[in-house]
C-alpha cells in the first residue's frame, strides 16, 4: 500500500512539471513561468503581462466589489464581470415595474446607465515585496504579542510611504503564511454604473441544478462602466463624471477556441490551502465537510419543499437558497475528489520525505524537528472545538432568519440608549420582506435539534438542555420560535415605533427566543471560540515554520503562495476531461444544449422565447463556430478558485476569449490539492456574450466601442 501511495505521489508531482500547470502565480515574478507559458503557446512577454512603467494586461483588470474580478473591454471604461457578481446591483435596481432580474437590463445610452452606491472597482498600480521592511526589528523581540505590534507598526509605515502624496490606497498582505509580505498600491473607483445584464434565464441559466457542473450553458455576464472625474481620477458619483479612460483594455477574440489552445486566467483568487498538514485534510474529509453538508442538507430540504409549494416563498428564499447550496455542493465534490486522489496518503508520504530531509541535517533538525509532531498534537486538540464551531456557525449564526434579527437587536440592547427608529424600521422592512415565519420556524426546530443531539454536552447551554428535558421538545421549540418577536414583523416593528427604550429592552430580554440566542452566544464565546482561536493561532505559527521549511527544501522548484485575494496568473489549456469510467466530456457546449435542456416547467431550464426563435432561425451571424454552432461555454485546465469569478480568460495573443465563472464538480478539491486530470475551470465563451448583446438584446451599439478580433 505504502509503495503504491509513494508511487502515485511521485507520478503526481512529476506530472505537474511536465503537463498541467497548477499554481496561482504572482504577476511580478512571472519571469519564472514565462518560458513554460511560451512553450505552451503564449506569444506575449512577462513585461506585457505586468509592468509598472508602461501599460500591461494588469491595467485592464479590477477587483470587482469585494470578491470578484472584472476586466475592461473598451477605451470608455466598459467593464465585464459575471452575472452572479453583479447580481446584487441588478437586484437592487429591480422592482415590480422594472424587473431587471427577470427581463434583463440594457442602457440604451449613457444617460440610462445606473449608479450603484457602495460598489467600487480597484486597479492594481504596483506591488512590491516588503518582507524586510515589515519584519525589521522583530528578531530581537521575544514576546509574540510585541512582535505582532512591531509588525503592525512597520506595516503602517510601509503603507503610508507607498502612497505618500498620491490618491492611491495601500494594503500589505502576508504571503507563504507570513514568510513574505507584499505591499499593494491600488487605485479605487467608486462611480461604477450598470450598463447591461441578460435576463436570469440566460445569466443564471441552469441555476443551482447546473452549478459546479459540466455540461454548462450559463450566460454568466453583466456589463458596467467606470466613471471618473474630468481628470480621469477616481471621483464619487456625479452626473458630471466622464467615462474612465483605462491604460489598457482587452480586444475580444472571436476567431475560435480549440482543444489544446493556451489559456491564461488573470484575476483575484480568494483562498486556497495547498500546504495543509495531512491530519487537517483528513479532518476536512471525515468531519468538517460531512458535518456542514448534513446541516445544510436539512435546511435546504425544508427550503426546497416550501419554495416548490409557493411562488412568494420561492422569491423570498431564492438568493438564500443559492448561497446556502453553493458551498454545500462544492464541499461534496471536494470530499469526493480528496478521497479519489488519496489526498491524505499523498500528504503523509510527502511528510515522510520532509521528515527525512529535516533529520539529515542537525541545524534543520533543531529548527524544524518538531513541526510535524506539533501539528499532530494541535489538530487533535482542535478537533472537538472545530466540530462545535462548525455547528454553531452553520446552525446558529447562519441557520435562521430570526438569528439575523437577534444579532441586529442584541447590539441595540447592549450598546444603545436610544432607538434610531427610521433606521431600524428600514432594516427590518428589508429583512422581513424575505422571511416566511413558518418556514423559518421549521428550519429553526430542525437545526436546533441537530445541535442538541449532535454536539458535546459542554457546548450546550442550560437553557437549551432544559427545553429538551420536556417530552415534547419539538412543540416547545416550535412555540418559542413562533411566538417570538424576532419572528414577527408586525410586533417587532410596532415595538420599535413606540420608541421607548426601556420597554424595548425589556420586551427583548424577556423574549424566550432572544434569551436562547443569548445563552448560545455566551457558551460560544466562553467554551468554543476562545479555545478554538487560541489553538488556531498556534497552528498558524507552526504553519509559518512549516512553509518556511518547505521553501528551503523546494528551493530549486517553483512553489506558489496560497491565494489571498491578490492578483494572480494561472495558465493551462483548453481541454475536456473524463469525469468517470466510460464518460468523456468535450471542451465546449453550444446553444443546441440549451434547447435540449429547455423545459418551461423547470425554473432553472426555462428558455426565453426570443432565444428559441433565434435558435430556430440559426441566426448566429459572426458568432458561429466553423461547424455553424453557437458556442456557449468552454473548459480549460486553469487553477482557479472563488474570487476568480469574472476573471478574463486570455488566449495566446493576449486577447479576451472567455470569462471564468465556475469549476467542475470533480475538481473542486483543487483548493487543497490539484489534479491535472480532473480540475477544470468553466468559462463563458465571448461569442455567446456578444451574440446575447447583439442579436438577443438588440444592444449592438455597445459593440461599437469594443475591439473585436476575427
Ligand atoms: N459556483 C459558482 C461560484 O462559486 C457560481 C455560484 C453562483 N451560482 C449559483 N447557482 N449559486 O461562485
Ligand atoms: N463561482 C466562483 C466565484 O464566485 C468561482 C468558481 C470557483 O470557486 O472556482 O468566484
Amino acid at each position: 500500500m505504502i509503495k503504491l501511495v509513494l508511487f502515485s505521489f511521485l507520478v503526481f508531482f512529476s506530472f505537474f512539471s511536465v503537463i498541467a500547470r497548477q499554481g496561482m502565480w504572482v504577476p511580478v515574478l512571472l519571469q519564472e513561468n514565462i518560458d513554460e507559458m511560451q512553450q505552451m503557446g503564449f506569444t506575449l512577454s512577462a513585461d506585457d503581462v505586468y509592468n509598472v512603467n508602461h501599460s500591461s494586461l494588469k491595467d485592464a483588470i479590477v477587483l470587482f466589489g469585494r470578491g470578484c474580478t472584472g476586466e475592461l473591454i473598451s477605451n470608455d471604461g466598459l467593464l465585464v464581470t459575471n452575472h452572479h457578481c453583479g447580481y446584487g446591483q441588478i437586484q437592487s435596481h429591480s422592482s415590480i415595474e422594472h424587473d431587471y432580474l427577470t427581463d434583463g437590463f440594457w442602457a440604451m445610452n449613457r444617460n440610462e446607465e445606473l449608479a450603484n452606491e457602495g460598489l467600487s472597482v480597484t486597479f492594481l498600480i504596483e506591488m512590491r515585496e516588503v518582507t524586510d521592511e515589515v519584519l525589521a526589528g522583530t528578531d530581537t523581540i521575544n514576546d509574540a504579542i510585541l512582535i505582532q505590534d512591531k509588525i503592525s507598526e512597520n506595516i503602517e509605515f510601509v503603507k503610508n510611504e507607498a502612497i505618500a502624496g498620491t490618491h492611491y490606497e495601500a494594503v500589505v498582505k502576508p504571503f507563504y503564511n507570513g514568510n513574505q509580505y507584499y505591499v499593494f498600491v491600488n487605485e479605487r473607483f467608486t462611480d461604477v454604473r450598470l450598463v447591461g445584464a441578460p435576463p436570469s434565464a440566460i445569466g443564471k441559466f441552469g441555476g443551482d441544478t447546473d452549478n459546479w457542473m459540466w455540461p454548462r450553458h450559463t450566460g454568466d455576464f453583466s456589463l458596467f462602466r467606470i466613471y471618473a472625474g474630468p481628470d480621469n481620477k477616481p471621483a464619487d458619483y456625479s452626473p458630471n463624471n466622464v467615462p474612465y479612460q483605462p491604460r489598457k483594455f482587452f480586444p475580444i477574440d472571436i476567431s475560435g477556441i480549440n482543444s489544446g489552445d493556451f489559456t491564461m486566467v488573470f484575476g483575484y483568487p480568494g483562498t486556497t490551502q495547498q500546504y495543509l498538514f495531512s491530519k487537517a485534510v483528513q479532518q476536512i474529509v471525515e468531519q468538517r465537510n460531512p458535518d456542514r453538508v448534513a446541516i445544510r442538507d436539512a435546511k435546504l430540504k425544508i427550503l426546497a419543499e416550501k419554495m416548490d409549494a409557493n411562488r412568494v416563498t420561492r422569491i423570498q428564499y431564492a438568493a438564500k437558497y443559492a448561497s446556502t447550496s453553493n458551498a454545500w455542493k462544492k464541499w461534496q465534490g471536494e470530499t469526493k475528489g480528496l478521497k479519489r486522489l488519496n489526498a491524505v496518503e499523498i500528504k503523509l508520504a510527502s511528510e515522510k520525505l520532509f521528515d527525512e530531509w529535516v533529520n539529515s541535517n542537525i541545524d534543520r533538525e533543531n529548527k524544524y524537528g518538531n513541526v510535524l509532531n506539533t501539528f499532530d498534537e494541535l489538530y487533535d486538540q482542535l478537533l472537538p472545538y472545530q466540530k462545535a464551531k462548525d455547528y454553531f456557525d452553520e446552525i446558529v449564526m447562519r441557520g435562521t432568519d430570526s438569528y439575523r434579527a437577534y444579532s441586529r437587536l442584541a447590539r441595540n440592547v447592549r450598546d444603545k440608549d436610544t432607538i434610531d427608529v427610521d433606521k431600524e424600521l428600514s432594516f427590518f422592512d428589508e429583512h422581513f420582506k424575505d422571511v416566511d415565519p413558518v418556514v423559518d420556524s421549521e428550519v429553526f426546530v430542525s437545526l436546533f435539534q441537530k445541535y442538541f443531539y449532535e454536539t458535546d454536552q459542554r457546548f450546550i447551554p442550560e437553557e437549551l438542555s432544559s427545553l429538551f428535558a420536556t417530552d415534547n421538545a419539538y412543540d416547545v421549540l416550535l412555540k418559542i420560535h413562533n411566538s417570538s418577536l424576532l419572528n414577527s414583523s408586525q410586533e417587532l416593528k410596532a415595538l420599535i415605533e413606540k420608541n421607548d427604550v426601556e420597554r424595548f429592552k425589556k420586551a427583548l430580554i424577556n423574549d424566550e427566543l432572544f434569551k436562547l440566542f443569548e445563552s448560545m452566544s455566551r457558551i460560544y464565546y466562553d467554551s468554543i471560540f476562545t479555545q478554538h482561536r487560541s489553538i488556531s493561532q498556534k497552528i498558524e505559527k507552526n504553519q509559518k515554520l512549516y512553509v518556511e521549511a518547505l521553501l528551503e527544501k523546494e528551493n530549486d522548484k517553483m512553489m506558489y503562495p496560497d491565494a489571498n485575494l491578490t492578483m494572480r496568473v494561472t495558465y493551462g489549456k483548453v481541454e475536456g476531461y473524463r469525469p468517470s469510467d466510460g464518460v468523456t466530456y468535450k471542451h465546449y457546449t453550444t446553444l443546441d444544449g440549451i434547447i435540449e435542456k429547455d423545459n418551461p416547467e423547470i425554473y432553472d431550464y426555462d428558455v426565453p422565447d426570443r432565444l428559441r426563435e433565434l435558435y430556430l432561425k440559426s441566426d448566429f451571424g459572426q458568432y458561429a463556430n466553423n461547424k455553424g454552432e453557437l458556442p456557449v461555454c468552454f473548459l480549460a485546465s486553469n487553477h482557479t478558485t472563488g474570487g476568480n469569478s469574472g476573471s478574463p480568460v486570455i488566449n495566446a495573443k493576449g486577447h479576451l476569449v472567455g470569462i471564468n465563472f465556475d469549476r467542475c464538480w470533480e475538481g473542486t478539491m483543487s483548493d487543497i490539492m490539484f489534479d491535472p486530470e480532473m480540475c477544470r475551470n468553466i468559462s463563458l465563451d465571448m461569442r455567446y456574450m456578444l451574440f446575447v448583446i447583439d442579436k438577443f438584446a438588440g444592444a449592438s451599439y455597445l459593440l461599437n466601442e469594443m475591439q473585436i478580433v476575427k
